[in-house]
């Protein structure tokens, strides 16, 4: 018997280092900066000015995927004279490879096994969905049998009890998914950063959200369809978790994290005037390729739109 969260673990490390195609048309999901580099884009304009607060800047990448938003990122700073060093924090073998593949012509990118200290920014698009989560319902932990059916046992780990208290969860009766590896990944940011920003793109709810959710929200995605069934093939397709934007913002502040933006991915994408000015022209465009990319652009803000959260929090 293990815990859920062991469950989760494991099958999403078996799910990211096989070597099957997972991101993009021929994967298991899309995301957004698999839609249009316009994303990555805009990540870069919103950060430029924040890193050139600092004399030598660097950046840490959590989860790169594929390595679009870096590339994309990568290419807008050359643009404009700014070469910081890029780190990549990544687990999985397969798509390391890919990272190395799309972002050969950068000399400034480094892979790390663990966050290098730095002054700049730590960034991530979909990582923390993928952190595992232990499901706590009435004082009770989740644990899968060998057998794979739920059991529910006493809750053995203080931090979960403490999670549920700070946040002010006690009362509610819904299954609480809790994660503590986003809380000591957030941990590990915030020492990370001798000074500068933690920028974190992800979907997911605040506290005042959770009851949209009484079962959880865990799920996994297979050849771009949401499967709920998480126990069946294990290992061949994605599970995630909503990301608790409001444990993040409580805990951040607890770790030296002062919040500075916390708004629906919309709002953050056209807060940019670079990709304001793009759509336009891109609306503006009657060729075929200007209306797939307008698709994928309003995809970005419509259906991602609100379901995506931008945080954007400061080392203090
Ligand atoms: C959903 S994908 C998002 C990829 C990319 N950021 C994008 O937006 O296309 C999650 C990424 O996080 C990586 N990842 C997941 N869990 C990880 C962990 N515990 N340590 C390091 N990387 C992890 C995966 O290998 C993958 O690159």
């Amino acid at each position: 018997m293990k815990k859920f969260s062991e469950f989760m673990k494991e099958a999403v490390e078996r799910y990211y280092s096989s070597n099957r195609e997972k991101i993009g048309a021929g994967g298991d999901f899309f995301t957004a900066p698999e839609l249009d580099p316009a994303f990555g884009r805009a990540v870069a304009e919103f950060i430029e000015p924040l890193l050139r607060e600092f004399e030598q800047p660097a950046v840490v990448e959590l989860g790169a995927g594929k390595g679009l938003m870096a590339y994309d990122i990568l290419s807008y700073f050359r643009e404009r004279g700014l070469e910081p060093t890029y780190y990549i924090y990544e687990f999985s073998p397969y798509l390391i490879e890919k990272q190395r593949e799309t972002l050969r012509d950068f000399e400034n990118v480094m892979w790390v096994s663990e966050l290098p200290q730095i002054e700049g920014l730590v960034v991530s698009n979909e990582f923390f969905d993928s952190l595992p989560v232990h499901v706590v319902w009435k004082n009770r932990e989740l644990f899968i049998s060998d057998s794979g059916e739920e059991v529910w046992e006493e809750v053995g780990d203080e931090r979960l009890l403490e999670f549920i208290e700070l946040m002010g969860y006690q009362e509610l009766d819904i299954k609480i998914e809790v994660c503590l590896e986003c809380i000591e990944f957030l941990e590990k940011i915030a020492q990370a950063l001798v000074r500068g920003y933690h920028l974190l793109i992800d979907y997911g709810y605040t506290s005042e959200e959770m009851g949209n959710f009484p079962e959880g929200t865990v799920v996994s995605y297979s050849k771009h369809r949401l499967d709920k069934d998480i126990f069946e093939d294990v290992g061949q397709k994605d599970i995630t978790a909503h990301v608790n934007f409001s444990a993040l913002i409580e805990f951040g502040r607890r770790f030296g994290l002062e919040t500075v933006i916390f708004q629906n991915q919309r709002d953050f994408l056209t807060s940019v005037p670079g990709f304001l000015s793009e759509l336009e022209l891109i609306s503006a465009g009657e060729k075929p390729e200007d209306i797939e990319r307008l698709s994928r652009l309003k995809t970005m803000l419509i259906s991602m739109g609100d379901r995506f959260r931008v945080l954007l929090q400061r080392k203090v």
